[in-house]
């Protein structure tokens, strides 16, 4: 058995982070019997270095071409005074969207060893395990039309559109009573339906939908409180279900709460499970190329990978095992490490990894 695996590790730490997690996957595949091949695309700033756009046609074909993606990170400072339609992040909405890629899943899941390194007190976040389900490919971040135009009295004025038609928000919806369905079977779904028409409309189609799930406990919470409870207490969530610039904002806050952004997967897939897998940091360019950076988002996004797009159910969960494992040994990154830990370098942590992965039975 053979699968198709595009690498775009893009800009900051993308490529060392992607390093790492291509080791897991190797390693994965020898112990569990697949053989992988490998292709490495451009994509973000260094596409557009390269290639002139973040997402050039080489990639596309790239990806037509494979059977699942993983993506380190797009981004950096140098890129910033571009304007919107050229900069790296539009490399990620791009791919994105020729894809199809309307679901995005964000595990937010506490690692009892790091309890310590949670914002919030242990006992608020003990055991925390919560899904949020984004919706990827609409909403504010894609609706036209957009722009920055400029007025009669020469001022100018920025503007985008929030829009959400009903078959985008029942397909999303469809998938969150799914996942809930498999968890706790509780689905808690965000909006500002006191203030947006938009989202007044993803109310009604969620209510509607979930009676295809009576199994499934829905609930609705307007984002400004959703924000305060996953800082207040954040287990009375299971599968909380977004739009797109909400899930964007609310995962950040998730994953500060599992003690580091550096610890969390996604993986982004459409209505053929065919997916693009990324950690949700970004590309964190003030420690890019120092080896600084934690491997572990990107490695369990490579083991979602394997679960979700290519049915290696047991190499993913020998990988996630892999994870507890070095940190049961105290194997720390900086990012996780607290005053009196030593911080290990990316390579450390990823060669840990392999070896716990091949060494656990
Ligand atoms: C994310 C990122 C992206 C987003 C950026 C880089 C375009 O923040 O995946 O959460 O806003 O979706
Ligand atoms: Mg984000």
């Amino acid at each position: 058995m053979s699968h198709a695996i595009l690498l775009l590790p893009g800009d900051g730490i993308g490529p060392e982070v992607v390093g790492q997690a291509r080791r897991v996957l190797q390693a994965a595949g020898e112990k569990y019997g697949f053989q992988i091949a490998f292709t490495e695309g451009d994509i973000g700033g260094v596409a557009i270095e390269r290639q002139g756009n973040p997402y050039p046609d080489s990639t596309r074909h790239l990806a037509s071409e494979a059977d699942a993606i993983l993506l380190g990170a797009v981004g950096g400072p140098q890129w910033d005074g571009l304007p919107a339609a050229q900069r790296p992040e539009r490399g990620l909405l791009a791919i994105r969207a020729d894809m199809d890629l309307f679901c995005n899943l964000r595990p937010a899941l506490l690692y009892r060893q790091l309890a310590d390194a949670s914002s919030l007190k242990p006992e608020l976040v003990a055991d925390l395990d919560l899904l949020i389900v984004r919706e990827l490919t609409g909403g504010v971040y894609f609706g036209e039309p957009r722009g920055i135009r400029e007025l009669e009295n020469g001022e100018r004025q920025g503007f985008n559109t929030d829009i959400y038609s009903e078959s985008e928000i029942r397909r999303i919806a469809h998938l969150g009573f799914q996942f809930a369905r498999k968890r706790n079977k509780r689905l808690c779904s965000v909006d500002k339906a006191n203030v947006l028409e938009v989202t007044m409309l993803w109310r009604d189609i969620v209510s509607e939908v979930a009676s295809d799930y009576p199994d499934v406990e829905l609930s609705h919470i307007y984002v400004d409180n959703a924000a305060m409870q996953l800082v207040r207490a954040p287990k009375q969530f299971d599968v909380m279900l977004t739009g797109n610039l909400f899930g964007d904002i609310l995962s950040d806050t998730a994953a500060m709460l599992t003690g580091s952004i550096g610890m969390l997967p996604s993986a982004s897939m459409n209505a053929e499970a065919r997916g693009l897998y990324e950690p949700v940091h970004g590309s964190a360019p003030d420690i890019a190329g120092q080896g600084k950076a934690n491997p572990v988002a990107t490695i369990l996004s490579a083991a979602m990978l394997l679960r979700y797009s290519l049915n290696e159910d047991r190499a993913a969960a020998a990988i996630e095992a892999a994870v507890q494992t070095i940190l049961d040994q105290g194997l720390r990154t900086l990012d996780i490490a607290t005053d009196d830990e030593v911080a290990v370098s990316t390579e450390t942590m990823g060669n840990a990894v392999v070896n716990a992965l091949l060494n656990n039975e």
